[in-house]
């Protein structure tokens, strides 16, 4: 793709935080929740990804988590998430908040992630927190209780203490990039415009329009790997500016 003439160069900004969504996730082959071949097309979330299923019965709801773990287990870092990982080993300061629970920005090498909505690796009960890659995961304990994928679901509060640190890292950055998210599950979807509040500069990458694009300094109508390759190019050419 040539590069939009619209794109920033990375180098310029001091602070960047990509926002990322299932869109990024989408060349690695794991499924979006909404649109064409959208998980929740399929799955209802009643019944699958809330507190109130969950207590109901555990065995359905670790079935579908199972089914995702093996799924998302499965795929590979895209270009795009690796181009966000070298920038990150590049430029003075990278963060990256992700709705995404498939942890594929930390297996490309990202280090700096905020998980808005857990991670689907990660597993918990009471106090106790789990990271396993297992496939099936055994989530019935020798108690009998059950391990809860550590997710936050429909309903649920967003941990504090990560979105302590994500509005940390988007209100003082002074370039936001936003990859791949439809912006209509709140209360992430608003995330990204706290970063105006400190001038900076924001970017949507998505091949739709979505709610909050008028927000948006640029959109650009791309995927997320084209558009990331023309965003990144030269990254690994030349030293940042400090
Ligand atoms: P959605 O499935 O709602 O939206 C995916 C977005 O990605 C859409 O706007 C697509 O246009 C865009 N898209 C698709 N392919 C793309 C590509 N190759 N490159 C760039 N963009 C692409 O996913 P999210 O916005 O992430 O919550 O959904 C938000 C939350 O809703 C998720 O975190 C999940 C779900 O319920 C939990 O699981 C807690």
């Amino acid at each position: 793709m040539a590069r939009d003439p619209r794109l920033p160069d990375l180098r310029n900004f001091e602070r960047i935080v990509f926002f990322t969504g299932a869109g990024m996730s989408a060349e690695s082959g794991v499924p979006t929740y909404r649109g064409k071949g959208g998980i929740w097309k399929e799955y209802e979330p009643q019944r699958y990804a809330c507190q109130a299923a969950f207590d109901r019965d555990p065995e359905a709801v670790w079935e579908f988590h199972n089914y995702r773990r093996g799924l998302v287990g499965a795929c590979e870092p895209n270009a795009g998430h690796r181009l966000i990982a070298q920038a990150e080993a590049t430029l003075p300061h990278v963060t990256v908040v992700t709705q995404n629970i498939d942890g594929l920005h930390q297996l490309a090498g990202s280090e700096r992630v905020y998980e808005l909505h857990g991670s689907l690796w990660w597993v918990r009960c009471g106090s106790e927190r789990r990271f396993s890659r297992a496939v099936p995961f055994d989530a019935q304990r020798p108690d009998g209780k059950w391990w809860r994928p550590d997710i936050v679901w429909f309903g649920d509060s967003l941990k504090s203490e990560v979105v302590t640190k994500a509005i940390d890292a988007i209100t003082r950055c002074d370039l936001l990039v936003s990859i791949g998210t439809s912006a209509v599950v709140y209360p992430a979807a608003q995330m990204p415009l706290l970063a105006q509040q400190n001038g900076a500069t924001l970017v949507e990458i998505n091949p739709d329009e979505t709610p909050v694009s008028k927000a948006y300094d640029i959109c650009i109508r791309g995927t997320a790997g084209e558009v990331l390759t023309a965003l990144c190019a030269g990254l690994d050419e030349a030293p940042a500016v400090s």
